[in-house]
């Protein structure tokens, strides 16, 4: 089966009604779909499942479907197809990537570890299956400061890929791990200048922002944390206004949860509106048919890379559960 970008999409018969196309689909192959919150409005409302990024991990392993679509980014699939290697794991769009992945190249952080043979490794689960074959724990926005703490205050530390989550954890924890110099190019890219500005003509608003953004922007935050975490804020909070500094997408919660509330999203620092990662919105619903009917792209990994990149995983699952999380 020839799967060229975008062949079979233009084949697919415009009246198709996919929304039940895909629920068929469901039931016939008893499959289920996990999909991030930063995926588009439409494919968070047919999924069976949509988190962030621990959130995924726990369901992916926990599932007895068959086949797991995952609409999210490949490092995410990756890490259900660890967690579930019984299951088949296919995906939208095999391009769908992320920049924080790909600023760790395996090769040059080999040798970053090299260089500190005395400190553990704690890897963001934002990272290919070769980073997490090298670290020792995996974490998530929800659990790193915790799993960080878990660690006694003299353990030295290496903290990969992100520079500005592993910042972030640094200060809130007093910690000085040694950080990896990568970043996500979307939560990079706030203007800070233009979220001055917004603070000052929404002086209501509570300001959202996840950790993955760099300090200066963190300074003007209510409140930091996952997407889940910052979800969970807006519900619960009296207030009426947000500044939200995150993927656009996790607003497609918030205003179903909270209908009355008014979410902004901080604009970044081009001429767009909002903040989109290019990778995420690679999905589609006519891509999401298409994998769920022709099995296909799957997620495949040798078993001996999976075995090696899963201890860490089920390393964080572990410290996670204990945590309570
Ligand atoms: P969380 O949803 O785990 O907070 O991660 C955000 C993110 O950037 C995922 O790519
Ligand atoms: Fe990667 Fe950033 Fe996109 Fe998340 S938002 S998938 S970290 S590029």
């Amino acid at each position: 089966m020839n799967l060229e970008k975008g062949f079979l999409e233009k084949k697919i018969d415009p009246s198709l009604d996919l929304f039940a196309e895909i629920s068929d689909l469901k039931k016939t192959k008893n499959a289920i779909i996990l999909a991030h919150y930063y995926q588009d409005a439409d494919i968070q409302d047919i999924a069976d499942y949509i988190g962030d990024s621990l959130g995924l991990a726990q369901q992916a392993e926990k599932t007895k479907a068959d086949m797991i679509l995952f609409a999210g980014v490949h490092f995410m699939a990756e890490t259900a197809k660890m967690l579930n290697p019984d299951s088949k794991v296919v995906v939208p769009d095999l391009n769908a990537g992320c920049s924080l992945a790909d600023s760790c190249p395996p090769n040059e952080f080999a040798a970053f570890k090299a260089a500190h043979p005395d400190h553990v490794v704690l890897t963001y689960i934002n990272c290919t299956a070769d980073i997490k074959a090298l670290s020792d724990v995996i974490v998530t926005s929800t659990n790193a400061v915790q799993i960080v703490e878990s660690f006694p205050k003299d353990q030295k530390i290496i903290f990969a890929p992100d520079k500005n989550l592993g910042a972030y954890i640094n200060k809130v924890t007093g910690r000085n791990m040694v950080l990896w110099n990568g970043a996500c190019m979307v939560h990079e890219i706030f203007s800070l200048e233009k979220l001055i500005k917004l603070k000052v003509q929404h002086p209501k608003a509570i300001v959202l922002a996840h950790p993955e953004c760099e300090a200066p922007i963190l300074e003007h935050a209510h409140f930091i944390g996952s997407t889940t975490a910052i979800l969970n804020y807006s519900k619960k909070s009296d207030a009426k206004e947000f500044i939200v500094l995150t993927e656009a997408g996790i607003i497609h919660q918030m205003q179903k949860s909270s209908p009355l509330k008014t979410f902004i999203p901080a604009p970044p620092n081009n001429s767009c509106a909002c903040n989109d990662c290019p990778y995420m919105k690679l999905n589609t619903l006519e891509k999401i048919y298409i994998a769920l009917k022709y099995e296909q792209p799957e997620i495949l990994m040798s078993s001996e890379l999976m075995e090696k990149a899963k201890r860490p995983l089920v390393k964080m699952l572990e410290l996670s559960a204990k945590f309570g999380l």
